[in-house]
């Protein structure tokens, strides 16, 4: 049983997916042992605790580096042994400490058909009013294994989304989460725990 520990920094619905998953039997293969929050305020801490999951608090703004943000970080892992770390929603970039001491062992997931509309600065809300800018006509949802690279690790799973002529951004932003995120991210988490994920390079190969 593999510990994953996610990180979160906003409402939290992938990490209710992930519980959720846990709960139904779709994630067999890990347990969620901690969830590690960017802000006190993030409603996911609320969900960590009617899941009986610990619930952390590391703020960037209460460490003076990046560096010293990431060691914070490592000890929170390290205190709850964490096998494997889902980014759901995690608005801070890791830094290399952090990536190299868990390699292969970190996901992420992005509201968008990676390479599309990813990359700085691009997360939440504004990667779908993009989406709706540019004029596409599919966009989704991406897990992908999270390297130094913004958005830029080997891809694990997509799942594609149509866009509808009525949809604005946050009604966008909802069917994305539904009709994708919510679905591969708990497959992702489970192909991971399971070892059933084979990386070299930017090639995945899932195994059957
Ligand atoms: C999700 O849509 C996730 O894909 C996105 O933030 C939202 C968090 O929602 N992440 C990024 O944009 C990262 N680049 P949640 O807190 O309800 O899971």
């Amino acid at each position: 049983m593999k510990k994953i520990a996610v990180l979160v920094s906003g409402g939290g619905t992938n990490l209710q997916a992930i519980l959720d998953a846990q709960a139904s039997g779709i994630i067999k293969s890990g347990k969620v042992c901690c969830v590690i929050s960017s802000s006190p305020n993030a409603f996911a801490l609320e969900r960590a605790k009617n899941a009986g999951v610990p619930g952390e608090c590391v703020r960037r703004k209460d460490y003076e580096s990046v560096q010293a943000f990431d060691e914070a970080l490592l000890n929170t892992l390290e205190k709850y042994n964490a096998d494997i770390i889902v980014l759901a929603g995690f608005l801070c970039i890791l830094g290399e400490s952090i990536i190299r001491a868990y390699p292969n062992k970190i996901i992420n997931v992005h509201p968008s058909l990676i390479p599309s509309f990813c990359g700085d600065g691009f997360y939440g809300l504004m990667v779908h009013e993009k989406a709706l800018e540019y004029g596409v006509k599919v966009t989704g949802a991406t897990v992908h294994f999270v390297n130094e690279i913004t958005d830029g690790g080997a891809i694990i799973l997509q799942k594609a989304v149509n866009i509808l002529p009525e949809d604005d951004a946050e009604s966008l932003q909802k069917r994305v989460m539904k009709e994708a995120e919510h679905i591969i991210l708990p497959q992702a988490v489970e192909l991971l725990c399971a070892d059933k994920i084979k990386v070299d390079g930017r090639k995945v190969e899932i195994i059957a």
